[in-house]
């Protein structure tokens, strides 16, 4: 029994770019994120281009890595860039994570040789938690001023002459939580100080990104935008000079997916039942009301939408592996190749304000990308999502509605698909459906218009388990496979979805 459902997809009126940046990624020291997950030091058994691996570096290629946040995360505001530049590096305290010994091999000039080797462009946080404007300003400069500058001349001396583009930069971190504790008044104030100093000296006039909301805190994002948005207005003078221009580009959302909807609880990356799996789906779900709700208050203080909403720590969080190597590693399965594709539906459903996403993060740390073991190697289910969902980088979102039947279980109830549809740059249409319901196929039945009905060729991620995954024994058992199950009976394509599972189709 395939429960049936209907759909209309638009062709004919393309709506916002869903910006690439979307599918960003998130690298934090934690963990085995940065060291072993990427660095390994150009000593190492692993292949390796000047300590960086090879393997994690052509897989990361391969999905198009448009932007990587680095290098946290609580750990930004901890971090002084000093301590990772020049060739003596001295170990320091990671006091964010366990007081773990960070090496400082991988420090400034290592991230950006990465994200140049990977393609992609960098978006680095500023410390305001334990720093200052000084060095804030300093680091800036070492990135980006000319070599005849001091910081400049240091930065070529350390081995790199030309500046680097640096498009986007974060004012702090969680500075609700472990980068400050502040209230959002205080940390309006010091954005405003900050921001004023984090200029580019060359290349692209880095974006700067402001620390917004945790979830559902709608009093921080009033309250930071209505601060924090704009020049001071000086009510009793219309001469003064009052700039127009936002003093911040994106403000930013930290949001898990937790499986209870809570903090604490037990919430295993496996073996797991029903009742965690659909849960995790109305966690997932939630990303829309905070991204409506958010955006509405943005557009009180920001109507021109000069503002982006930057959803820079997303994903899902499970307990800790009882046999897992810590530091927020967890296993990745099916279930989270979900949750990224519900995700990715809801920020294109939003793409004129949600211009920059994150997903937290990128390797061996919570919803990875790849895991790695020693020299060993894997790609996740997240991971061939991303894959899949290429199509959508760049191209134009076309309305879809879908009149799905619920799917339950226990007293919860979540919409049974989930799906998004794009236009891209040659014309090629793509639709992206996620089947969320743990039981039963789906058969999609979608009314077009504005394609010619003609070939139709898919992908579709699915498994036999909830938490199907993949090992190093076996790295290929949540792979994307040919999907045969989309057929145009005139202008109606009727789409057979398997349960719990993702498929992309291109409409030609
Ligand atoms: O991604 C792990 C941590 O989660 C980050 O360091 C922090 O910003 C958030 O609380």
């Amino acid at each position: 029994f395939a429960q049936a459902d209907t759909g209309k997809l638009d062709a004919t009126t393309p709506g916002a770019v869903i910006r690439k940046e979307v599918y960003g990624q998130f690298v934090e020291h934690l963990g085995r994120g940065v060291y072993e997950g990427i660095w390994v030091g150009a000593d190492s058994p692993i292949p390796n281009t000047r300590g960086i691996r090879n393997d994690v570096v052509a897989a990361l290629r391969k999905i198009k890595v448009p932007v990587v946040r680095w290098p946290g995360g609580c750990f930004a505001d901890d971090y002084h860039w000093r301590h990772g530049v020049g060739p003596q590096r001295q170990p320091s305290i990671n006091s964010s994570w366990s007081n773990a010994i960070e090496p400082n091999t991988f420090g400034t000039h290592e991230f950006m040789d990465f994200v140049e080797q990977i393609g992609a462009a960098p978006y680095v946080g500023v410390n305001m938690g334990s720093g200052s404007v000084e060095e804030g300003q300093a680091w800036m400069q070492y990135m980006t001023a000319p070599a005849n500058t001091a910081q400049g001349a240091e930065r070529a001396r350390n081995g790199r002459t030309e500046p680097w583009a640096l498009p986007y930069v974060g004012v702090g971190n969680e500075s609700w939580g472990c980068g400050g504790h502040m209230y959002p008044e205080e940390y309006a104030n010091r954005y405003r100080q900050f921001q004023g100093y984090l200029k580019t000296y060359s290349g692209p006039k880095a974006l700067k990104i402001a620390t917004g909301p945790d979830t559902d805190d709608y009093a921080w994002t009033d309250t930071v935008m209505k601060l924090a948005t704009r020049f001071r207005p000086n009510a009793t003078s219309p001469i003064l000079y009052a700039p127009t221009k936002p003093l911040m580009d994106g403000l930013s959302l930290h949001f898990y997916t937790l499986p209870s909807n809570r903090w604490g609880g037990v919430h295993p990356a496996r073996g797991f039942g029903e009742a965690a799996w659909i849960s995790t789906m109305k966690r997932a779900l939630m990303m829309d009301e905070l991204v409506t709700k958010h955006s509405a208050i943005m557009d009180t203080y920001d109507p021109k939408k000069e503002v982006a909403l930057v959803v820079d720590e997303w994903g899902t969080w499970y307990d800790k592996e009882p046999d897992g190597p810590g530091g927020l590693w967890q296993q990745n399965t099916l279930r989270d190749a979900l949750v990224a594709a519900v995700t990715l539906n809801i920020f294109h459903d939003h793409a004129e304000r949600v211009r920059m996403a994150n997903i937290a993060q990128m390797v061996n740390v919570l919803q990875a990308m790849i895991l790695t073991d020693g020299p060993r190697m894997l790609v996740t289910p997240t991971y061939h999502v991303f894959d899949l969902y290429q199509v959508h980088q760049g191209a134009r979102r076309l309305p879809l509605k879908l009149y799905a039947a619920p799917y339950r279980f226990g007293d919860i109830e979540v919409p049974g698909l989930s799906g998004t549809a794009s236009v891209d740059a040659a014309g090629r249409v793509h639709v992206s459906l996620a089947n969320v319901d743990a039981n039963q196929p789906r058969r999609l039945t979608l009314a077009v218009q504005g394609v010619k009905p003609g070939a139709v060729r898919g992908q579709v991620i699915t498994a036999p388990a909830m938490d199907s995954h993949n090992s190093f024994d076996a790295p290929a058992t949540v792979a994307p496979r040919e999907f045969s199950g989309a057929r145009w009976t005139g202008s109606t394509l009727t789409v057979a979805l398997p349960a719990k599972s993702v498929v992309t189709l291109e409409l030609r």
